[in-house]
């Protein structure tokens, strides 16, 4: 009797053992699936998946599962959203989001739970500034990133006004001030900054604002449905034959087979581009082409597959055990990321220090023409780490 009590109680332990060693590592992605931003959140999925496909359907040897809210790119229901996972889902590492604001919620629930946060977009500056954290990650941008390295390209093509016009919201304020910051500093001017509530497309007394204004250019942030449409009024209302439109790079990633001929010449600025063509991009794009022909490889995509690679560069380090969080943060920090747009790595405060690509708009493609900001590192102003 003693021992098959002793043999039971083995066997139990053996059990719980191996399901200790073998339980998935639960990841939640925050990500809009509807409004203005849902093939975005739709892209990220999408690259986050096939870098782990690629790996045989684990990282560092571990099991994922998945957990998913849809965010909706409503900052007031970001906390709500953010506890869906933290608290009732219980995941491991939060994957979120697109949109600034709910970022900026979603960045303080995970850091008031102590839950490792990669972030696959929002640029919000203060996430890797003020409210910078150890825990806290981006495999994508800060938002003054890709405006800060359209200035001086702006201000080359001798261009000394400038009007942005943007959503008023965290995303667009930043992009825009960062432009504004490095146009000035090349001796340009802004002369007027125009707003719109986000998510709102009714563009059409800005755009008659701008063409009385008449300035050298025009910079930009819009992204996903609104982009769409303001290249093309853009293109309707005349004002491309005039005034060029420059952006971040969002303007025309993803959007291109809706704008068309609209987007046609359009220079803008951003962590990735079409025809790179080195091996490692070429790589990826067959890969994601093979996996979902009908979405481009776009940069909200290369986002999302390399939160997967920082995410395996964590466990690998700790040898899958995610509740070592000290150790897996130190090995994220400490990566260097082969990405499909250049290798990086990330700044102290947890943001990548990348080269940001000139591109225009070819056909179809935000061809790559150079490099307008080598291995541009956000400033991290405010963050203390
Ligand atoms: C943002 O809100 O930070 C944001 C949204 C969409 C983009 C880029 C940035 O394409």
């Amino acid at each position: 009797m003693k021992k098959i009590v002793t043999h039971s109680a083995l066997a139990v332990l053996l059990a719980l053992g191996a399901g200790t060693a073998c339980a998935a590592v639960k990841v939640g992605f925050m990500l809009p699936y509807s409004g203005t931003y849902a093939k975005l959140g739709e892209a990220i999925e999408n690259g986050f998946r096939l870098y782990v496909m690629e790996q045989g359907g684990k990282l560092a040897g571990q099991e994922l599962e998945y957990f998913k809210v849809d965010d909706e790119s409503n900052p007031a229901k970001a906390p709500e959203n953010a506890n869906r996972l933290i608290k009732r889902d219980q995941v491991d590492i939060l994957v979120g989001t697109v949109h600034s604001g709910v970022a900026m919620a979603l960045a303080k629930a995970a850091k008031d739970a102590d839950v490792t946060l990669i972030i696959p977009n929002a640029g919000a500056d203060a996430i890797t500034g003020p409210l910078c954290s150890k825990g806290i990650f981006r495999s994508s941008f800060s938002n003054w990133q890709p405006g800060y390295a359209m200035g001086p390209v702006a201000a080359k093509k001798g261009y000394k006004t400038a009007v942005t016009i943007t959503w008023n919201y965290a995303a667009g304020k930043e992009s825009t001030n960062g432009f504004k910051e490095s146009f000035e500093k090349a001796g340009g001017k802004v002369i007027e900054h125009l707003t719109l509530p986000f998510p709102k497309v009714e563009f059409q007394p800005l755009l008659t604002q701008i063409a009385s204004l008449k300035p050298d250019a025009v910079y930009t942030f819009f992204a996903g449905g609104g982009a769409v449409k303001f290249v093309q009024d853009y293109a309707a209302s005349g004002l491309n034959q005039t005034i060029p439109l420059l952006g971040s790079g969002f303007l025309t990633d993803g959007t291109l087979e809706a704008q068309g001929d609209a987007a046609k010449g359009i220079l803008t600025t951003l962590h990735y581009a079409d025809g790179l063509d080195t091996p490692r991009d070429n790589a990826f794009r067959a890969s994601y082409a093979k996996q979902y022909p009908d979405m481009p490889p776009d940069v909200y995509a290369v986002q999302g597959y390399d939160a997967a690679q920082m995410l395996e560069a964590g466990l690998k380090a700790v040898n899958g055990d995610v509740k070592q969080k000290d150790a897996m943060r130190a090995a994220i920090s400490a990566a260097t990321i082969d990405s499909p747009r250049g290798k990086f790595t990330l700044s102290k405060a947890g943001n990548p220090i990348q080269d940001i690509y000139l591109r225009e708009v070819q056909g179809h493609k935000n061809q790559d023409i150079g490099i307008a900001a080598k291995a541009l590192a956000d400033p991290a102003r405010g963050c203390r780490l």
